[in-house]
């Protein structure tokens, strides 16, 4: 087996840049690695319109270093409110590239997410006729739903529903954690796609619960059992164009994760394509790698491969310092709890 490892430059199909002193911090994190990322629009207030999305997007051009290219691929966030034209007009001059789906009060900042989803079937009717993707958080927010199974309920309640009563709506399952929505994803075609984040093949909820509570390894969705782990581990390396990477890098500083109610989010931008790389290699499955993390994205979102590439080498383990200091305060980076023999060269 060869020590180096020469890839098409890598992009994130779901990342958490936030704003402000934060953007800046960790902005270059990603930008050193990947070539694009598709935004989040979970900002407080969220990204609503194409005007909003065009000043965040100008915004994160204005955080990258001189020295770093990279394309920010701006969503809007979808609310019963959202303005079928505005979104469709934002999709047509090429400034957004997916609209997001938060179900009310699934995560960190949804508040403003969807309650009903029949009021939003006309953009999700537009979308279809447009082409424009919808990534969707895929949990129900039901109080008496565990939360290890609101991925597995949200699938026969509102996503299938949803799917059937729009047909060509093409659907991105954000951050898949169970096999069910490994199978789901899978049975859907070439209209649905299915990002994995770096740390839900690495950890499952023992990892966040066993032998004391671990806040950095909370995140939404949960992680679940191993036996969804494995699920995710096979679906990741198994060279099916469905699968795909997004991160979910969710920054948050340390003191928002450790006090008694701590924020839901992993921040693996730093770390990922060794963590991956070391993923890939234990499976047997290093020449599937470029695929999950450079080809697949594109093809799902219809979007040119990157022309330049990557370069990964094999040696002594990498070390990683333990945290990012950003300019509102030191971010935990994501201990995946194994050596990482890769690094980005
Ligand atoms: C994300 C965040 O912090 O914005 N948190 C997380 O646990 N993944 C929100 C999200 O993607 O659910
Ligand atoms: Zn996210």
């Amino acid at each position: 087996m060869s020590d180096t490892l020469t890839l098409r430059r890598p992009d994130d199909w779901h990342l958490h840049l936030r704003d402000g002193a934060m953007l800046k911090g960790v902005l270059p994190e990603t930008a050193r690695h990947f070539a694009r990322a598709i935004i989040m629009p979970n900002l407080v207030p969220p990204v609503v319109t194409g005007a909003q999305a065009a000043a965040y997007r100008d915004r994160i051009r204005a955080a990258l270093p001189d020295d770093m290219r990279f394309e920010p691929l701006m969503t809007l966030y979808l609310t019963e409110d959202t303005d079928p034209d505005d979104m469709a007009a934002a999709h047509a001059s090429g400034l957004i590239t997916a609209v997001k789906l938060y179900p009310a009060g699934a995560t960190t900042n949804s508040a403003s997410g969807v309650r009903d989803f029949e009021r939003v079937r006309p953009v999700l009717e537009r979308m279809a006729e447009i082409g424009l993707p919808l990534c969707v958080h895929g949990e129900v927010t039901d109080a008496d739903i565990d939360i290890f199974d609101r991925e597995a309920v949200f699938i026969d309640r509102v996503l299938d529903p949803i799917r059937r009563a729009t047909p060509g709506l093409r659907v991105v399952m954000e951050h898949v954690t169970t096999s069910d929505a490994v199978d789901y994803a899978r049975s859907g075609g070439e209209d649905l796609g299915a990002t994995i984040t770096t740390h839900h093949l690495v950890i499952n909820r023992n990892d966040i619960l066993v032998g004391g509570i671990k806040p950095h390894y909370y995140c939404l969705p949960v992680a679940k059992r191993e036996e969804h782990r494995l699920a995710l581990r096979a679906a990741a390396t198994s060279g099916e164009p469905t699968f795909f990477l997004g991160t979910d890098s969710a920054p948050h500083v340390d003191p928002l994760k450790e006090q008694a109610c701590g924020c839901a989010g992993c921040f693996t931008a730093t770390n990922t394509l060794s963590i991956l790389a070391e993923v890939f290699e234990q499976d047997g499955a290093l020449d599937r790698f470029e695929g999950f993390v450079s080809l697949h994205g594109p093809r799902f979102y219809h979007l040119p491969v990157n022309e330049d590439t990557i370069t990964l080498t094999k040696g002594d383990p990498v070390v990683y310092p333990a945290k990012l200091d950003t300019g509102e305060g030191p971010v935990t980076i994501f201990d995946p709890m194994m050596p990482l023999h890769w690094r980005v060269t």
